[in-house]
């Protein structure tokens, strides 16, 4: 019994412990490589702070945390921060509790009670308007009027993801309600944001393709080209500055960019507020959301908090390594089972349980050979795709494009640090199967091509990072990797209604 609660907490106070650390730091990956469980590992949440990577490899090392030092601080640890359990989640038929103002932000114009928990990654979020068809003023009317849709909901993150909920990013300047994500929704599927009503966020950030594109750049209005690749719109809730050169301060920031892009949607921010006031559903939507109604930051806001509930369900290897995690803890106690069962009987069903959820999503023997590698001082993968979402949210020259005579400068558009020339920002691997093609400049169409440029050791150059050397990876090891990659790492989304906008 005491057991039990003592294995929920080791797991959660290594994970909470782990969130401390700063991402992609040579003494750091040491201890995960060879140490710490592949789940530990995916717990160590990057630092939200953009940095160049050179500034960032002078800082001082962080203490590492053994598994023993984490059960002392059991006492301390709070098992629900890691742990979501979905039965305790809000259902929507709960009647909502009393209004309360405290937690609302200020420009929020609807008194609001507070909401409980919601778990990320199912559709509930993003199932649009309930109804059928098209959406008519009465059920636009009837949703606004309901309290629990203006709740401030605390969002918790499924499996996977949720090993990083302390660097859960923005909600305190724009906290989510249920009304102002179902806006969000309707904005970034509609065309009537851009000029010429062609063109809307998911023109070029479709669910279909990974919420990216499969063109190697996004294609705007009237057929105009970017540069760069379509980045993914998912799991953006950890993540701090946007784009590839993280030139977006924030989610709500990057949201407002693309529609006064003369390439992508070729509108002003003017005359898209006005075609906004223009349409009744989004008038009313606006005012009950807002307090200052149709702005451009608040379609900003809206956007924003839709995307950030987008997020990835639990993958095969998440499943897999909560398991692996769990049979290192407590090697001793399950080599007799059935003595474990008869005498720590919930030790033994918790055990059970984790089993059974990884043989439902289970994983290959390359999966697993892959996912050893890339947590491996062999690939070094993990000094930069690292944390609950694979990624250090820094910016790193892997020499991609700078074969061009002037190659995109990246990073260094924003720093003028010469660190910066060529460095873009680290995109996460969940999912990653879904989004060909890659890198900023969508020149690699296939995972292997991708793990081919780092057994090469990327394109050299002045700038590349020090952590971009030559691997030693036979045929099977890539094939392993890009495993891990595609199947490992590959979960489900929530479903989105994508239709049912104010007409
Ligand atoms: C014409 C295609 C196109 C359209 C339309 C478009 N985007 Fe993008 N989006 C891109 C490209 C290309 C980038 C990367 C640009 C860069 O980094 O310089 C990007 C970057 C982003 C990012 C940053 C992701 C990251 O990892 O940093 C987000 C978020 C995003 N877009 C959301 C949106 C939203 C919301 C809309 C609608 C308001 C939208 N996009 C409209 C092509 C498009
Ligand atoms: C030095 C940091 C660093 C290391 C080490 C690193 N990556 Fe990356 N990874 C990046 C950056 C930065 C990009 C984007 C680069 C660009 O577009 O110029 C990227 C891109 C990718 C992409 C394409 C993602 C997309 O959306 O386009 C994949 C897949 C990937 N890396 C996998 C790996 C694997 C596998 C390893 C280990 C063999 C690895 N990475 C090692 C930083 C790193």
């Amino acid at each position: 019994m005491g057991r039990f609660i003592a294995i929920v907490v080791v797991l959660v106070a290594v994970a909470l412990l782990l969130n401390s650390f700063l991402g992609g730091k040579k003494d750091q990956d040491a201890v995960i490589h060879d140490e710490a469980p592949p789940f530990v590992a995916e717990s160590v949440e990057p630092e939200p702070e953009s940095e160049n990577e050179a500034s960032t490899e002078e800082e001082p090392t962080e203490e590492t945390v053994t598994s023993e030092e984490a059960v002392m601080l059991e006492e301390t640890a709070e098992p629900e921060a890691t742990e979501p359990a979905p039965e305790e989640t809000e259902e929507v038929e709960e009647a909502p509790t009393e209004p309360e103002t405290s937690t609302t932000e200020k420009t929020e114009a609807v008194v609001a009670p507070v909401a409980k928990s919601v778990v990320l990654g199912s559709s509930e979020l993003t199932a649009g308007i309930p109804g059928e068809g098209e959406l008519t003023s009465e059920q636009i009317e009837a949703w606004l009027a309901d309290p629990a849709n203006h709740a401030v909901i605390k969002p918790e993150l499924p499996l996977g993801l949720a090993a990083g909920a302390g660097g859960i990013q923005g909600l305190e300047a724009n906290p989510l309600t249920r009304a102002k994500i179902e806006l969000g929704r309707q904005l970034y599927f509609d065309t009537r944001l851009s000029a010429d009503n062609t063109i809307s966020c998911a023109s070029c950030h479709a669910p279909e393709n990974g919420f990216a594109r499969e063109t190697q750049f996004g294609i705007g209005i009237e057929g105009q080209m970017g540069g760069r690749n379509s980045p993914v719109a998912y799991n953006r809730i950890l993540s701090g500055p946007q784009f590839w050169d993280g030139r977006a301060e924030s989610l709500e920031a990057q949201a407002v960019g693309p529609i006064a892009n003369p390439i992508e949607m070729g509108n002003t921010h003017e005359a898209c507020v006005e075609t906004l006031q223009g349409i009744e559903g989004y008038q009313s939507q606006f005012e009950a959301v807002f307090e200052d109604g149709v702005t451009i930051d608040n379609v900003g806001r809206a956007i924003a908090s839709f995307e950030r509930v987008l997020v990835t369900g639990p993958a095969p290897w998440d499943y897999y390594s909560q398991l692996t995690t769990f049979e290192k803890a407590f090697a001793d106690d399950i080599e007799d089972l059935e003595e474990l069962k008869s005498e720590e009987e919930e030790l033994y069903l918790q055990y059970m349980e984790l089993k059974a959820s990884s043989e439902a999503s289970p994983v290959s023997e390359s999966v697993a050979r892959g996912g050893a590698l890339f947590f491996s001082d062999k690939t070094g993968c993990t000094a930069c795709h690292v944390g609950a979402n694979f990624t250090d949210e820094k910016y790193h020259n892997l020499g991609v494009g700078m074969m061009a005579e002037t190659p995109d400068v990246g990073r260094f558009s924003e720093t003028e640090d010469e660190n910066d020339r060529g460095a873009f920002k680290t995109p996460t691997v969940r999912n990653i199967s879904l989004s060909a093609p890659y890198m900023h400049d969508g020149s690699q169409e296939t995972l292997m091509e991708v793990v081919d440029w780092y057994v090469k050791g990327g394109h050299p150059n002045e700038h590349l990072s020090k952590n971009i050397k030559k691997l030693e990876l036979s045929d099977q090891d890539k094939q392993d990797l890009v495993a891990f990659m595609a199947e490992g790492l590959l979960s489900d989304f929530p479903e989105v209604e994508t239709a049912r906008l104010p007409q």
